[in-house]
């Protein structure tokens, strides 16, 4: 069994829980919070046995071989690295970290010390993404000259929230361009990418909806929209020469449309009941084959995607 530890009682922490279990070689060790108390009550609702108040305590328990990293976006590098200093495996949710420096400096530690270290990201994992590519792959549609990625999700936080912190890694693009940027990665395999993008701020200096534009291999052109202020049609439709993929709900789906110029169309169905297995079990093959480095979710998948992110802020902000 590979052994988890949850490091934080995160929104995010019960469905993360739930694919571990439903994988085949996962087990839910440990979790931890900055309190007690959370740690307890999030352990009781979710059937862990052991629980820690604080992180260092997780970090120190010698039966996690691996540490999950669900914290607020601009601790994930803080977090990653103290993970690793304590000589565990690590896989941390998107975005990986906010600069090139940090991602750099943890595959570099993780390298170091022969450990494992991914960017958690479920999309590229999803049997439907799969199917995506195995259909660009195959012609089916030609040519993809155009994609389109819609995601919103309004109202799930307020201003005070650290999504609206950029300093904290908040802002609709540190939130959710990894989606987009990694799917297209995947797809490609390698592509050659450029980006540019704007975005509108809130009171807090946070982008909370924001447009970005992606340049593949200088002949397809990807336009993402995220928006923590509207709802979207959440979906990915990708265009093709001869017909288009529509994917709901691009970065947890279990369903695709494909639809053929011609009139014809065909629906796929890929039923599961936690998102995240396939991710989990692909994480556990790999500790299983004791490599440090995935061979999908690369360290230079994730350092590229921090880059084209990186450049779209500094150009807004200067920062
Ligand atoms: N893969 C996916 O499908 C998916 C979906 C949603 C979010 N995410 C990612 O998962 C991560 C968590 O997102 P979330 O929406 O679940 O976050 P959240 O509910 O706000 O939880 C963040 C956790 O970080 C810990 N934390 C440590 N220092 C903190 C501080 N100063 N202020 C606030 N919290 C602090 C808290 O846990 P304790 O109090 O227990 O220490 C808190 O519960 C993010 O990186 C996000 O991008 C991934």
């Amino acid at each position: 069994m590979i052994r988890y530890g949850i490091l934080s009682t995160a929104s995010i922490v019960p469905r993360f829980v739930a694919g571990i279990r439903e994988s085949r070689e996962g087990h839910v060790q440990a979790i931890a919070s900055r309190t007690i108390e959370k740690a307890q009550e999030f352990a009781a609702q979710l059937e862990i046995e052991n629980y820690y108040g604080s992180y260092q305590e997780l970090f120190k328990d010698p039966n996690v071989d691996i540490v999950y990293v669900p914290t607020v976006n601009g601790f994930h590098y803080r977090d990653a690295l103290a993970a690793l200093m304590h000589g565990k495996h690590v896989v941390v949710e998107k975005p990986f970290a906010l600069t090139r420096s940090q991602a750099v400096e943890l595959f570099d530690l993780a390298k170091e010390k022969k450990l494992f270290l991914m960017e958690t990201q479920k999309s590229v994992f999803l049997p439907v993404t799969r199917k995506v590519k195995e259909l660009i792959d195959e012609g089916t549609i030609g040519d993809i000259k155009y994609a389109e990625f819609k995601a919103g999700f309004p109202g799930r936080f307020s201003y005070d929230h650290w999504m609206y912190d950029l300093s904290l890694g908040g802002g609709a693009l540190y939130g959710s361009a990894t989606y987009t940027i990694e799917y297209i990665q995947y797809l490609f395999d390698r592509p050659q990418l450029k980006i540019d993008g704007t975005g509108i701020k809130c009171p807090t200096g946070a982008d909370e909806i924001c447009n970005f534009q992606l340049v593949v291999n200088d002949s397809a052109l990807v336009s993402s929209t995220i928006a923590m202020n509207v709802p979207l049609n959440n979906e990915a439709v990708f265009y093709g020469e001869k017909g288009q993929i529509r994917v709901p709900n691009y970065w947890k789906s279990c369903q695709l449309e494909l639809t053929m110029y011609d009139g014809t169309s065909t629906h796929f169905d890929f039923p599961f009941d936690s998102e995240f297995v396939y991710e989990i079990d692909h994480i556990n093959d790999c500790l299983n084959k004791h490599l440090i480095q995935s061979d999908v979710m690369t360290a230079a998948r994730t350092i590229e995607t921090i880059e084209l992110v990186a450049s779209l802020y500094k150009k807004w902000n200067g920062m």
